[in-house]
C-alpha cells in the first residue's frame, strides 16, 4: 500500500519554507508516496484557550475533544494528519523560534495527546514518522530554538522525528532557490522520512546528520541545567526537548558531549511511556489542587485581584 506523507508549512507563499517542503514532498511522491500539503496560512486556527476541558475529560476516562473543535479548522486538519504515515513540517524562524502560526497549531495538540488517550483506551497506538525544516535569515545563533520549538510539538501525536534541517541565511523571499545544496538537503529529508515510514517501527532510527545536536536521544541542540523535578528526580543536565537526563563529559578531542545517565530516559517525552509519567505529575499537582480546603483558600484570596484593575488601552 502507498505510504501517506503530508507536508505542513506556515511560511510565506512561494517562499523558502514552502519551496523546501515542496522539494521534500516531491522526493516522496516520485518514490511512490501519496502526498498532501497545506499551508496553515490558508486556515483558521485559534489559540488554545487553556480551558483544559480535554484533559479533565481524559482524567475521567472520556475523550471529549476540544472546545474549539467546531470553531476552526484544527480538527479537519488533524483528521487528515493523524491518518498519515509521515508528516514533514516546515516553518520560518521568528524571534529565534518557529513562527507563532506553527506554534499555535501544534499547541492545540493537547486534546490529541496519545499517551493520555491510550491510557483511557480511547485510541489505538499508531506510530508516525516526521521530518522538520526551519528556515531563517541568520545562522544557528539567531535560530537557536527554531527546530527545538517545533520538535516539542511532535510528541503529542507520536511523530518520531527522523531528520531535521536548519536552512540558514535565506532572509529574502524564495532566496533558497539560489542554493542548490539547500534544495538537495530538503530532498534528502523527504527521502529519509519516506524511508523511515517504510521501515517497521521497532527498526526506525535517526536518519539525519549523525552528529546533529547535543542530545543523542532526540538530536536537539538545547540543554538546560537540571533542577529537582516534582518528585525529587534531579538530573545534572537535561535535554530541554525530550527531557533526557545526564551530564557533560570531556571527549578525547577536548570537546564536550552530553552523556545520558542510566535512568536518564525515564521521562523521555518522545515515548508514550515517558509522557505517561507526566500524566502522573499532572494528577498529583493539578489533581491535588482540587480539594475543598484549597478552593476555599483561593476563593478567600482572589477578591483582591478580581476587584483590581489598571488603566488598559
Ligand atoms: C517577524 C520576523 C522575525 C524574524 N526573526 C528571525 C530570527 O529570529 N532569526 C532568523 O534567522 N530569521 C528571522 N526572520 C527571517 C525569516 O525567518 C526569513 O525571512 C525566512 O526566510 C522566512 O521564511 P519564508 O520565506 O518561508 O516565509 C524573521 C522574520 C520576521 C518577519
Amino acid at each position: 500500500m502507498k505510504k501517506k506523507i503530508m507536508g505542513i508549512t506556515a511560511g510565506r507563499k512561494n517562499s523558502n519554507s514552502e519551496i523546501l517542503l515542496k522539494e521534500a514532498l516531491l522526493a516522496c511522491q516520485e518514490a511512490g508516496a501519496e502526498v498532501t500539503m497545506i499551508n496553515l496560512r490558508d486556515y483558521n486556527i485559534l489559540d488554545c484557550t487553556g480551558c483544559t476541558v480535554c484533559t479533565h475529560g481524559m482524567s475521567q476516562g472520556k475523550n471529549v475533544g476540544c472546545t474549539l473543535d467546531e470553531k476552526d479548522d484544527k480538527k479537519a486538519i488533524m483528521e487528515v494528519m493523524l491518518d498519515q504515515d509521515g508528516v514533514i513540517f516546515s516553518t520560518p524562524t521568528y524571534d529565534l523560534m518557529g513562527c507563532a502560526m506553527m506554534a499555535k497549531f501544534l499547541q492545540r495538540g493537547l486534546s490529541y495527546e496519545t499517551s493520555f488517550l491510550e491510557a483511557i483506551n480511547a485510541i489505538e497506538h499508531r506510530d508516525r514518522v516526521g521530518g522538520l525544516i526551519a528556515v531563517g535569515g541568520s545562522t544557528r545563533s539567531w535560530m537557536s530554538m527554531a527546530l527545538e520549538s517545533i520538535q516539542a510539538g511532535m510528541f503529542t501525536t507520536d511523530i518520531n522525528v527522523v531528520d531535521m534541517y536548519l536552512a540558514t541565511r535565506v532572509p529574502a523571499p524564495s532566496q533558497c532557490l539560489l542554493h542548490d545544496d539547500m534544495i538537495e538537503r530538503a530532498r534528502a529529508l523527504g527521502e529519509n522520512v519516506l524511508k523511515a515510514a517504510c521501515t517497521e517501527p521497532q527498526d526506525r532510527k535517526w536518519l539525519g546528520d549523525p552528529d546533529m545536536g547535543w542530545c543523542p536521544n532526540c538530536h536537539s541542540n538545547a540543554l538546560i541545567l537540571g533542577e529537582a523535578q516534582w518528585d525529587g528526580l534531579h538530573y545534572p543536565i537535561e535535554c530541554q526537548v525530550c527531557g533526557a537526563g545526564g551530564t557533560l563529559e570531556k571527549t578525547e578531542e577536548n570537546t564536550w558531549k552530553f552523556v545520558i545517565q542510566e535512568d536518564g530516559l525515564d521521562r523521555d517525552r518522545t515515548t508514550v511511556e515517558g509522557r505517561a509519567k507526566h500524566l502522573v505529575e499532572i494528577a498529583h499537582t493539578q489533581g491535588g489542587f482540587y480539594t475543598k480546603e484549597n478552593l476555599d483558600a483561593v476563593n478567600a484570596r482572589i477578591g483582591k485581584y478580581k476587584d483590581l484593575s489598571f488603566p488598559s488601552i
